[in-house]
């Protein structure tokens, strides 16, 4: 029975590749195992199945184009693409295949170009033609810049191509429906506008958007994002023709004063799920397999900064998220992205060589291409999920304030990265004046021409703040005194 099961599920009927399986996962009924497909490489940033001949095609960061064939485990590099521009976040960055390779052999991908000394997001097509790429193609060319550039790529069930772009750190873009930045593009595999897109003509088909670095499109064709916040407020969101997802004005939930009156002028879209603190979403994709029953009809999304998988599972309409279950926390690192072939095999890539390593990585064997699918059972103790309960996750003493908002940029032993971001120990603007550190904490930096800012921590409760900040006043060898609810309350504007 169980030697049937595997082989109907899995990828592996065919297979005489068998990797090496890492850990096992246990879930209310079945049992799974993840094994390392590929190992040692440089930022895998998209990875994409392909149907046609049931292997995978990758981008790396800095510009490579590979595939890897499933059955026999072997990887060929199939390009690189010598006008990416690759710096800190800006790279070769998503990808899409066609969705009938076989008559059209198509890899779209998307990255960051530079000259003239501006930098651009380019989209553009190759052929895929005896373990090569020819006929290169840029279909679209926008306003890039040195962060928030997106991007990921999908097709839609009917055949259009989304692109899902960044606002490029612009006041303006998001909420202006006639720019490219900041919106979901609807494009025909040509690269031209659609006869029948929302606006006639133009290629936006929905906007507000800050960052997004998932994107994913359900079985019976409704289109997700998962989306960067600011300091506050990571969302996924559900997208609608020419809706207004809020960027700059509404973060997260429409639940300020501000932001109730802002949607009520717009056609705005509240978020199906956001989260303070951050997570720092990225792949996103769209489970419906019987392989694995737990998670059918669910949304995969892997995190950044909280270094794991969640599991969003959807209700019967598609359109809200019921659970959330999170998987490898600070397990595997920083996890980029993912995709799901046929079968139900999920494949994940780890981000651990990017420009912002979290502690203990990167680690040998990184960047990693991992696959998860279902076993008869574990042959050693299996990890286990964790399921949120309620929306805002309890965090109230300095060090889990600390971890949960500061972390990710100025690191756990306060030593910052590289010039990037400052170090908190032996800081003067730490170990300072009470009213400098507390006005950069609350109203954080502007500093025009950086790409860096410190995020403003306004939305923090007095308590919170002051915990915080007395916490980094008295780590790592700073000797300060304490800051009190009542010094953040007498700076507050
Ligand atoms: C997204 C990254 C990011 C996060 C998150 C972040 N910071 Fe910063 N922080 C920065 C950057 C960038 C600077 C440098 C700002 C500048 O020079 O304009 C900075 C500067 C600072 C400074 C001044 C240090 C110096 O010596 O100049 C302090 C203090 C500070 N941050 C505290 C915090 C605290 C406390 C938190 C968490 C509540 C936090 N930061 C979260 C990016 C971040």
């Amino acid at each position: 029975m169980t030697l049937l099961l595997v082989s109907c599920f899995g990828d592996k009927s065919k297979t005489v590749f068998s990797p090496k399986v890492e850990d096992y996962v246990a879930l209310s009924k079945t049992i799974l195992s993840v094994s390392v497909i590929a190992d040692s490489l440089d930022v895998p940033w998209d990875v994409q199945y392909n149907h046609y001949d049931s292997s995978l095609y990758f981008t790396e960061i800095k510009g490579a184009i590979s595939r890897l064939d499933l059955a026999t485990g072997k990887r060929k590099q199939l390009f690189v693409i010598p006008e990416v521009y690759h710096h800190r976040t800006l790279g070769l960055l998503g990808m899409a295949l066609h969705p009938d390779f076989k008559a059209y052999p198509y890899v779209y991908v998307s990255y960051t170009t530079k000259y003239q000394d501006s930098i651009y997001s380019r989209l553009e097509r190759f052929t895929y033609k005896k373990d090569t790429l020819t006929n290169p193609k840029v279909l679209l060319e926008i306003e890039g810049s040195t962060g928030h550039n997106g991007a990921r790529l999908a097709f839609s069930k009917n055949g259009k191509l989304l692109w899902a772009t960044g606002d490029v750190d612009s006041p303006t873009h998001a909420q202006d429906s006639t720019t490219l930045n900041g919106k979901i593009l609807r494009i025909e595999w040509d690269g031209s506008v659609p006869i029948d897109n929302p606006i006639q003509g133009s290629y936006v088909y929905a906007w507000g958007f800050r960052n997004m670095q998932g994107l994913t499109v359900s079985d019976r064709g409704y289109v997700y994002t998962s989306e960067h916040g600011d300091a506050i407020e990571d969302e996924v969101n559900i997208i609608e023709p020419l809706r207004n997802y809020g960027w700059p004005v509404i973060e997260g939930k429409h639940d300020l004063p501000a932001e109730i009156a802002y949607a009520k002028q717009k056609n705005t879209k509240e978020p199906m799920r956001s989260w303070t603190p951050v997570i720092a979403p990225a792949g996103l994709a769209y489970y419906n397999s019987d392989q694995i029953p737990e998670w059918k009809n669910a949304l995969l999304l892997t995190t950044l900064k909280s270094q794991s998988l969640r599991v969003l599972k959807l209700d019967e309409s598609g359109k809200k998220i019921i659970s959330e279950e999170i998987f490898f926390e600070n397990h595997y690192g920083r996890l980029r992205t993912l995709t799901v072939s046929p079968s139900g095999d999920i494949y994940l890539a780890t981000s651990n060589r990017d420009w912002n390593p979290q502690a203990g990585f990167p680690k040998t064997g990184d960047d990693k291409i991992l696959r998860i699918n279902r076993v008869a059972k574990a042959l050693k103790t299996p990890l286990k999920g964790r399921l949120v309960t309620g929306t805002k996750e309890a965090v109230k003493t300095g060090t889990a304030l600390y971890n949960a908002y500061c972390v990710s940029c100025h690191k756990g032993d306060g030593a910052g990265l590289g010039q990037v971001f400052p170090a908190l120990k032996n800081s003067t603007k730490v170990n300072g004046d009470k009213a400098g550190l507390i006005n950069l904490f609350l109203n954080g930096s502007v500093k025009p021409g950086k790409t860096e800012q410190m995020p403003a921590f306004n939305f923090l409760s007095d308590e919170d703040a002051a915990s915080i900040l007395s916490y980094i006043r008295k780590s790592w060898g700073n000797h300060s005194l304490a800051i009190t609810p009542a010094d953040i309350k007498k700076y507050r504007k």
